[in-house]
């Protein structure tokens, strides 16, 4: 067991160090997954289904064969058996089944991206249609509870009385929230090169771990890991849509399978990754809340509904932040799942707590009206002295600091309590606050190697990812203190399996697993060859144990403030202005960390104002998937985002002292918008985007 055994003076750390990969990525010489260059690669165009349910009862491949540069049509009639089909969603062109709309069903390989794209269109196929249902609904007669729900986390949790206690609670709130089915777009849409030779295959994939789509790849080839290496220096955003291996990463190997020697690329298109790389559920939230007249809880019940695919389940832990919130004695939480004709759906930033928390801190500014309150210091007021459910105490908590940072920042003396009393030049104005939070994940499985090299230089290897998020340069800095040098002296290596095993880039967890790591790597080396090794001394570290995550509840936590304005006429929804304050241990580097933080606060102002990913209940698919159709915060769209944290010092989380910050940044801000969107109109929104007809009554 690796433990360690001195925190980590910071030296590099705490500065905003440039990013590393910066020069590389604006003159175009950072290679993505589909750059790689490869004398007469092959292109691959996957065909997709187009029922949402049935069979395939006849397939006519003849046309796309006879045009000149195709070189492969692939379909369930002569893919390569995949010796494992456990995962429905990658057990692609196994057998005639369509369990979604949109799912791989062939692809075509030619010469060229286009002569791909347009003989996969001459691909006939007939079905036997099947009637589909794509509908969630709370009242559906066919919710079932799943054995667990993401993360790990138990489906239901109770304690104490919440029926008594709501029942005798001299306020309560009763409530139903919905969130909107949302897609993630990264600018990288999803790639995968893909070359089998020697007995081997190479893929150069866009994703968030390198180790994860070995894994789930080589045994579906009855491969040995070794047989299979991924590569993956540099990925254009994911935000959870690349962390795990998608179907077609299977469909690109097939092809490379059938085409040995030669590389087979493939990049998705945008609107392919509406039904291929995973999306947001949409959630339905029945919140109950009671409280004292002072506004102290006394019962939490959360009801929280989603969807998962028939193929393969996926089940959002919606209700997981109501179970560590706030302090209350009896508390109740549910999840329910709606088993659809639908794309299987996975992780998009902060799965869980992101719609979560929407729902849980609009209803906690519907407590505030009721009982009268200031919606800070109702927060405030329920602070728990440890995590109420499972006692332990916080490794640190800072909710409060964010909040009185916040309300200064954005200037909360100025808020009018009374709903649309603030007019100015024909808008409504108002401000809102929520509050944020994302647990800190220790994850083990990681290892770090560190070799000295000549000229007091090191080059420190991991698997890690950098999703445009900063691993390269807060990475290095980490490994520069661990070591006691500049960060000149340190050479990175990451993205690639012939580096050592490192975990996903998921759950904000990537510093802390992978930082370990090399920390410890860095341990050892000092330990064996002191501080001058000789050139080729060599050490490695694991992300190891740490014991304080038995005996800490260990969360980041922030506030974000939002000043909204409605027109008064056309109920337009313009947001001038959000403040977030953020409490997450050590910054590593301050200027990535600024970026992931508003990156957050961005796409939590896209998901209030915008994202749907609307479900056409006839056709079984998502009608606006595009980018035309399916709204993305722009530039115009933001206004002001002041972005900071406090200082925080957690000598447990890990030995930097770090939290993530990935996905703290979006979770609480739809729900700030919509509380000071309710505090200009006074109309209270309760289901996500918030569009201007809501304004209209
Ligand atoms: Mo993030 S949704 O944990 O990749």
């Amino acid at each position: 067991m690796t433990q360690t055994r001195a925190r980590l003076t910071a030296r590099a750390m705490g500065t905003p160090l440039d990013r590393l990969d910066g020069t590389a990525k604006v003159t175009g010489t950072a290679r993505y997954a589909y750059e790689q260059p490869f004398a007469e690669p092959a292109h691959l165009h996957p065909v997709q289904a187009t029922v949402a349910a049935g069979r395939v009862t006849g397939i006519d491949t003849a046309a796309a064969e006879a045009v000149p540069g195709v070189l492969a049509v692939l379909t369930h009639r002569n893919a390569p058996r995949l010796a494992g089909t456990g995962d429905a969603e990658l057990a692609i062109l196994q057998d005639d089944r369509v369990a979604f709309r949109g799912q791989l069903v062939g692809g075509v390989v030619a010469t060229t991206t286009e002569t791909a794209r347009y003989a996969a269109g001459l691909v006939r196929l007939t079905y036997d249609e099947q009637p589909h249902d794509v509908e969630l609904r709370a009242d559906r007669d066919d919710l079932y509870a799943p054995e667990s729900v993401n993360g790990g986390y138990a489906t239901d949790t109770a304690q104490g009385d919440v029926e008594a206690a709501l029942a005798a609670a001299p306020v309560t709130v009763d409530r139903t929230y919905t969130t909107a089915m949302c897609h993630n777009n990264p600018m990288e849409p999803h790639t995968t090169v893909a070359v089998w030779a020697d007995g081997a295959l190479t893929l150069y994939d866009s994703t968030q771990g390198v180790y994860a789509v070995r894994a789930a790849v080589a045994p579906l080839f009855g491969l040995d890991a070794e047989q299979v290496r991924v590569v993956s220096p540099h990925v254009g955003g994911g935000f959870g849509s690349k962390g795990t291996a998608h179907a077609h990463v299977v469909l690109a190997s097939m092809a490379a399978l059938v085409l040995p020697g030669r590389a087979v690329k493939l990049a998705l298109t945008r609107q392919q990754l509406f039904f291929l790389a995973g999306y947001r559920t949409p959630t339905v939230q029945h919140i109950r809340l009671g409280a004292d007249l002072d506004g102290r809880l006394d019962a939490i019940s959360v009801d929280a509904v989603s969807q998962t695919s028939r193929i393969k389940e996926f089940a959002e832990q919606t209700a997981v932040a109501a179970r560590m919130m706030y302090a209350a004695p009896n508390r109740r939480t549910t999840h329910r799942l709606a088993r659809l004709d639908v794309p299987v759906p996975s992780w998009m930033r902060a799965p869980g707590e992101c719609p979560g928390m929407f729902a849980a801190e609009v209803a906690m500014d519907e407590l505030a009206d009721a009982c009268g309150l200031d919606p800070v210091e109702l927060r405030v007021r329920n602070e728990p002295a440890a995590d109420p459910e499972t006692g332990r105490p916080f490794s640190s908590r800072n909710l409060v600091a964010c909040l009185r940072e916040g309300a200064r920042r954005i200037g909360w003396e100025r808020r009018h309590p009374a709903p649309r009393s603030r007019r100015e030049d024909g808008a409504l104005v108002g401000l809102g606050v929520a509050a944020s939070v994302y647990p800190v994940f220790w994850m083990p499985g990681s290892s770090a190697r560190i070799r000295a090299g000549a000229d007091g230089r090191y080059t420190v290897s991991i698997g890690a990812a950098d999703l445009g998020t900063g691993t390269w340069t807060a990475l290095t800095q980490i490994a520069a203190d661990a070591l006691d040098v500049s960060v000149e002296r340190v050479d990175l290596r990451i993205g690639d399996t012939a580096f050592p095993r490192a975990t996903v880039a998921g759950g904000s967890s990537g510093m802390t697993c992978w930082g370990s790591a090399v920390v410890h790597a860095a341990e050892e080396l000092r330990d064996r060859y002191g501080h001058e090794p000789p050139e080729g001394a060599e050490a490695t570290g694991d992300t190891g144990e740490n014991p304080d995550t038995e005996r800490y509840a260990m969360y980041a936590f922030g506030a974000q403030f939002a000043e909204v304005r409605v027109d008064a006429d056309t109920g337009e929804v313009r947001v001038p202005r959000l403040v977030g304050v953020f409490a997450a241990g050590r910054i590593i580097n301050p200027k990535t960390a600024r970026s992931q933080l508003r990156g957050g606060m961005t796409m939590g102002l896209s998901m209030a104002l915008h994202e749907h990913s609307y479900m056409d209940a006839q056709l079984g698919q998502v009608a606006n998937h595009d980018l035309a159709e399916y709204h993305i915060a722009a530039h115009a769209d933001i206004g002001s985002l002041d972005v900071s944290w406090i200082d925080e010092d957690d000598p447990h989380v890990n030995p930097m002292g770090s939290k993530g910050i990935g996905e703290i940044g979006i979770v609480g801000t739809a729900a700030a918008i919509a509380n000071a969107a309710h505090n200009a109109t006074g109309v209270r929104v309760r289901d996500l985007p918030i569009t201007l007809d809501a304004f209209l009554a």
